[in-house]
């Protein structure tokens, strides 16, 4: 089965085919990060705009970059949610359209679940297989712009939510971080560059909330803005300039600490909750401190996402609804955008 995957509840509009959720047949992505940068973060009018003027020529492109036509699609699922409303309806509205006119199944996919799927996509002959029963349950680290969730996984579509962020999100506190370093948008990459060979400085503070599995962001991120202060990073001082190495050194104690709390946290949940495995997904999935650090912390298999599906994409709502479809899920035609909706 063939599914066409429509993700346009941020700032990227993603199209894609996968085949028998695992083969990805194809995968295109408008990012709009380059637009957001000029405002230090992403504008939701503007990004819904830019989702209207790109899902057109980007699920064109996804279909024809599958090589089938558009004969070959067997289902058009869509992210109706969590995400920014204005830009969840452009990629509902165009799905809907889509499924019509193709005569094929509609289906609405959970961002969130949508991201631990990109774990099972691959190329050329396909990715893995996901779970069976023997390797459940599974400890999931959502980790992304606009969440951060601990979620136990015991079947699909079977989630628990068992810990979350209450404040900011991991990326959001990466994105944040970046612009008080001056180091642009998106900022989890700037800031993994900047860390790269930096000199270690006195270390950043931790929230270990630690008789809980949830996270928190907001003390580092103020720690981080009250030492750029005082070294004349932010706002910059002219009159005492903080070098390259000054930033540099910011950057890898804010991503050391954010890491170090992340990893730890999900590695302990997951002993906790007796977890064959754990599953990462999500924008943050994509530092390679935090896989570093997760392989070091836990002997569990870890299971990432393929390169460049760790950012939102078409791929992995394609691939997660091959499961739900199968599992006999349906969505009518009053589809409707979720903003809020949760995993578990
Ligand atoms: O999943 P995603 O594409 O969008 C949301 O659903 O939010 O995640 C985007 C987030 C951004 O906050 C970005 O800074 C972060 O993922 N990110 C990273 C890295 N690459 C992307 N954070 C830390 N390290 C990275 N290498
Ligand atoms: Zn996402």
């Amino acid at each position: 089965m063939r599914i066409l995957g429509i993700e346009t509840s941020c700032d990227e509009t993603g199209a894609a085919v996968v085949e028998d959720g695992a083969r990805l047949l194809s995968n295109v992505v408008a990012s709009q990060t380059a637009i957001h940068a000029r405002y230090g973060g992403i504008v939701p009018e503007v990004a819904s705009r830019q989702h209207l003027r790109q899902v057109g020529p980007t699920v064109a492109a996804a279909v024809r970059a599958a090589g089938r036509g558009w004969r070959a699609v067997d289902a058009v699922a869509v992210a109706h949610g969590p995400g920014l409303a204005g830009s969840l309806i452009v990629g509902v509205n165009a799905a809907k359209g889509l499924a019509a006119s193709l005569g094929v199944p509609l289906l609405g996919v959970n961002h969130l679940e949508a991201h631990l799927y990109a774990c099972w996509v691959g190329e050329g002959e396909g990715g893995r297989p996901p779970p069976g029963d023997d390797d459940l349950p599974l400890m999931c680290l959502v980790v992304s712009g606009g969440h951060t969730d601990l979620v136990l996984m015991q079947g699909h579509g079977d989630y628990r939510l068992v810990g979350r962020t209450r404040d900011d999100a991991a990326g959001e506190a990466f994105d944040k971080a970046a612009r008080v370093l001056g180091l642009g948008f998106p900022g989890g990459p700037a800031i993994e560059r900047a860390a790269e060979g930096a000199p270690s400085g006195p270390p950043l503070p931790r929230a270990w909330l630690r008789d809980t599995d949830d996270f928190s962001f907001s003390g580092l991120k103020t720690a981080l803005l009250r030492r750029a202060r005082d070294e004349g990073v932010y706002p910059a001082d002219a009159s005492r300039p903080a070098g390259p190495e000054g930033v540099a050194a910011l950057a890898r104690a804010f991503q050391e600490a954010a890491v170090d709390v992340i990893a730890a946290k999900t590695v302990a949940a997951a002993e906790r909750h007796g977890c064959k495995g754990i599953l990462v997904g999500g924008g943050v999935a994509a530092s390679r401190h935090l896989r570093e650090q997760l392989q070091l912390r836990t002997s569990v298999p870890l299971t990432f996402p393929p390169p460049g599906l760790s950012t939102d994409n078409g791929a992995m709502i394609a691939a997660c609804a091959f499961y739900r479809l199968r599992a006999g899920d349906g969505t009518g035609w009053d589809l409707d955008v979720v903003p809020g909706l949760r995993l578990g």
